[in-house]
């Protein structure tokens, strides 16, 4: 979706989900758990990251077939449902 950044991070992280496992349990307030769950996850990441000096972006804009196909992921039982791009900073150069 033309986020060219993610090309040059350091790494990327890709968070699926498997509905099935959220859904026998809590059912209907399942896609809210999951939800919930992904933002702390990714939450996380950012605080690890700031402890290492990194950068991190959150990516929740994405082609969906395409990353699921990528990661071999059925997209159906099981899909990605969050991205975070991580790694160094490239500090910007400081006007003259
Ligand atoms: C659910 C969610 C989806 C996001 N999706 C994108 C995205 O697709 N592209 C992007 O550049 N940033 C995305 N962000 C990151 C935000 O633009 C922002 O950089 C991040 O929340 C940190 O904000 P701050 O650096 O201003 O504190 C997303 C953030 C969240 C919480």
């Amino acid at each position: 979706m033309g986020q060219q950044f993610i090309n040059t991070a350091g790494v990327v992280f890709a968070w699926a989900a498997i509905p099935y496992r959220m859904e026998w349990r809590y059912g209907p307030v399942s896609a809210k758990a999951i939800a919930v769950d992904a933002g702390h996850v990714c939450q996380n990441l950012y605080l690890a990251c700031e402890v290492v000096s990194c950068g991190t972006c959150a990516i929740g804009a994405y082609d969906q077939e395409q990353i699921d196909a990528l990661i071999r992921l059925d997209g159906e039982d099981e899909f990605v449902i969050y991205l975070a791009s991580f790694g160094y900073i490239i500090p910007k150069e400081l006007p003259n």
